[in-house]
């Protein structure tokens, strides 16, 4: 008798049912310093490319276009029917983004609409069935590996095209009523879906070779919402840790609350006021930011960001312990256009010159005040200081009490000196630098402390 309950017990354990009063097997555990090791590539990696790339490039008006425009599978066909993206050649992609200076690149395998950029044998609703007729992914994977970055999936949990996902409230059917909902849902299977999720996941983290994150996309708990037991999330993530041990998972399965449910957190389209922090801790994060307000390709968007400002958004992640992850939404011919283009080469001028205030660089120790108009960033490694001069300054830049714990100051553009000297009066304790009256010719000037 005993033995047989222990066995039942055993038994309930090793296939982590979630009965009544026995908890669902764990999802592997690890210590902070082994998490943050096998996030350490990442961490000091800090810039990434996020690509937006499906049948949605052919409308051109947002990724969200089948939702908001509430189109029925019928409908959204004409762009299956016709999406032949001629001109893709994912090696140019992979060296845009590498001359952008970025380290990593995650790839829409799947967005909301249900389209999957590779060979699955799963659904037909894949590139290979299109005009295009190839496994895109696996070209992506292999040009952006030959250049050296580490390469990441997108997921999209949320599906607008399998007949087995409910309608709900983010669903292009969306209903006013719970009865239209109840009509809608009669016959649609959320178990067979999210056994149709682990298939293939399972193919994408087993045929592509070592994928370095994973980006599930995202649940909405709630009434006529989704969350962790639509998804089954534990067992999608104990999938995807099983077979990729040291994949990197961001924060979107609704599992906030579970030890080992995420690895970074997401802040998407936002500035964080402060590093984000759990329980009195820094957590790791990065910002995913689109160029303009679309992650597809938008044609007639106009929002485009300065590059400027998307140097100060990296400058400013890196400043309070985070990651840029900037988006690119290819066209449906399988390019970068001008704009996307003309970004990445104004992030890769500045990064080329400027990159050591980025790799490897985190926030400054609080005992080093950032002065107005400036970012601090700092690399506890070499313990160099960067000031980013966000506004240029006229001939000083003071550093509050800074006096005497600088051996060395230069430009990073150009590793030309910088000449500096202790303040006195009401600057006591104050180091005063002094700068050249002409901004030089890089968009956002760094200065580069050697501290004693
Ligand atoms: C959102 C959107 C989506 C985009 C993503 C990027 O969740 O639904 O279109 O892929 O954010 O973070």
């Amino acid at each position: 008798m005993m033995k047989s309950i222990i066995l039942r017990l055993v038994v309930l354990a090793v296939v982590g049912a979630t009965v009544a009063g026995v908890p669902a097997a764990q999802l592997p555990q690890e210590t902070e310093a082994r998490k943050a090791e096998r996030m350490r590539w990442w961490t000091e990696a800090r810039f990434g490319m996020f690509i937006h790339w499906g049948l949605y490039a052919l409308p051109a008006r947002h990724e969200w276009v089948k939702n908001r425009e509430r189109m029925t599978n019928e409908q959204y066909q004409q762009y299956f029917e016709r999406f032949d993206p001629d001109l893709f050649n994912p090696r140019e992609w992979a060296r845009a983004a590498k001359a952008a200076g970025m380290k990593y690149a995650v790839l829409t395998a799947k967005h909301h609409d249900g389209f999957c950029l590779w060979d699955t044998q799963f659904t037909d609703y894949k590139a290979p069935n299109t005009p295009g007729r190839r496994d895109l992914l696996r070209e992506f994977v292999d040009a952006f590996r030959a250049e050296g970055l580490k390469v990441g999936f997108y997921y999209s949990l949320i599906d607008w095209h399998h007949p087995d996902y409910t309608v709900d409230r983010v669903h292009p059917q969306r209903q006013a009523s719970d009865a239209d909902y109840d009509r809608l849902n009669a016959g649609r299977d959320m178990s067979r879906y999210r056994e149709y999720m682990k298939h293939q996941v399972r193919e994408l983290l087993t045929n592509y070779g070592e994928i370095s994150i994973i980006w599930f996309d995202f649940s909405f708990p709630g009434e006529h919402g989704k969350g962790r037991a639509d998804w089954d999330s534990e067992s999608l993530l104990r999938l995807a840790r099983s077979l990729q041990p040291g994949i990197i998972v961001d924060d979107r399965l609704d599992l906030d609350d579970v030890p080992g449910g995420w690895d970074f957190i997401t802040p998407e389209q936002e500035k964080v006021a402060r590093w984000p922090e759990r329980d009195g801790r820094r957590i790791p994060w990065e910002t995913c930011q689109t160029f303009s307000g679309s992650w597809g390709y938008y044609r007639d968007e106009a929002t485009w960001k300065s590059p400027a400002q998307l140097i100060e958004l990296l400058a400013e992640s890196v400043s309070k312990g985070g990651n840029l992850l900037l988006n690119v939404g290819p066209t449906a011919r399988g390019t970068f256009d001008d704009r996307a283009q003309a970004s990445l080469r104004a992030m890769g001028d500045w990064m080329r010159l400027n990159g050591r205030s980025v790799y490897g660089c985190t926030q400054a120790p609080a005992e080093f005040t950032a002065p107005p108009n400036t970012l601090l960033t700092w690399n506890p490694a070499t313990r160099r200081l960067y000031v980013h001069l966000l506004a240029y300054p006229l001939d000083t830049i003071t550093l509050a009490g800074m006096a005497g714990k600088v051996k060395y100051v230069q430009f990073l553009h150009d590793a030309s000196e910088i000449r500096f000297r202790s303040g006195n009066g009401e600057a006591a304790g104050d180091l005063v630098l002094t700068l050249p009256v002409r901004k030089p010719p890089v968009e956002i000037p760094v200065l580069e402390l050697f501290l004693d």
